[in-house]
């Protein structure tokens, strides 16, 4: 099962990894630089987790795979943003890191200046692509407002950039486990949350459904972030694609910091088991593939 849902995330990466650059129109008069910085970390791999996660949300609620080629604006959107969150996290007023997806970092081959726009470009953009969604047809315009809704709030503030903001202001004096959950729901489950819920919007999902798709979000998202953490101690730097003890130079408080590796591996565990029984309680059409992605997140190791 493990073996089928990592070909179903290659190929929804294959899909995502083809649309990307053609989310950007070829005919738009942009400064070369910027456009070779945005596709630079664009283009440079990744999981398109969260992508895959829409694609798979839409056919979870409605029972097709057709529901997924609907969705794709709005999985190229939601990869635009994270790109960005990714650039700007690497600077150096942020974690100063390297390296990233296996290649340098944005910042280190464009300069620190085009990194900061290239990221103020992706941002903007995933805007520009959800509109996009509802005029090619398939999702209804009332849809793609409340997506943009969702994206404003899970990217901004209140969501992706006050964890970011939390992780920046925490960095030496955080000691209680509120705190860190605080920092880690927001710069990583809201994201998530958004790409599960936006493709559950284009599924067609209930009110309930939507809640029950939420609390998945929540908990993988979570799961996902401690997962990091532990990765960033243990996990193999080529395979990460970016360097390990970045958060111990960085002297950030991560979940193996204070409960140690083998409390945080069981909270990875207990969080996906919570996400899978809000999926089941769910009744979605097609629950499968949600199912298979939280498993398969316990035992990545990339
Ligand atoms: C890295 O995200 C940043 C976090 C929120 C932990 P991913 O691990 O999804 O990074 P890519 O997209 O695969 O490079
Ligand atoms: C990054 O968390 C979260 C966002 C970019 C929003 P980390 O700083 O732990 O991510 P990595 O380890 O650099 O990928
Ligand atoms: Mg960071
Ligand atoms: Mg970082
Ligand atoms: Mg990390």
């Amino acid at each position: 099962m493990i073996t089928d849902i990592k070909t179903y995330l290659h190929e929804c990466a294959a899909l995502v990894e083809k649309s990307l650059p053609e989310a950007l129109p070829a005919d738009w008069n942009i400064p070369q630089e910027l456009r070779e910085s945005m596709l630079y970390s664009l283009q440079a791999g990744g999981k398109r987790l969260r992508p895959a996660l829409v694609l798979a949300a839409a056919e979870a609620v409605q029972g097709q795979a057709a529901a997924a080629r609907h969705a794709l604006p709005v999985a190229c959107a939601i990869e635009y943003i994270h790109t960005y969150s990714l650039i700007h996290d690497d600077l150096p007023a942020m974690d100063n890191d390297d390296y990233r997806r296996g290649k340098l970092t944005n910042h280190k081959v464009f300069g620190e200046a085009m990194a900061i726009l290239a990221g103020d470009a992706l941002l903007t953009h995933a805007f520009h692509l959800i509109p996009k969604a509802a005029r090619s047809g398939g999702v209804s315009a009332e849809v793609a407002l409340d997506i943009v809704e969702d994206l404003a709030m899970l990217a901004g503030a209140r969501g992706m950039v006050g964890g970011q903001a939390a992780d920046m202001e925490g960095e030496q004096g955080i000691t209680s486990i509120e705190e860190l959950e605080y920092i880690h729901l927001h710069k990583t489950s809201d994201l998530i949350v958004f790409s599960v819920t936006a493709g559950g919007r284009i599924g067609g999902a209930s009110t309930e459904q939507l809640e029950a798709l939420r609390h998945y979000a929540r908990n993988i998202g979570l799961a996902f972030q401690i997962q990091d953490d532990i990765l960033d101690l243990i996990g193999d730097e080529k395979k990460l694609g970016k360097k390990t003890n970045s958060d111990v130079e960085q002297q950030k408080v991560t979940y193996p910091y204070l409960l140690g590796i083998e409390e945080s591996k069981s909270q990875v565990k207990r969080l996906t088991r919570e996400a899978k029984a809000a999926i089941l309680e769910a009744r979605l059409d097609a629950p499968d593939k949600l199912l298979l992605i939280a498993d398969y997140l316990v035992q990545r190791d990339y």
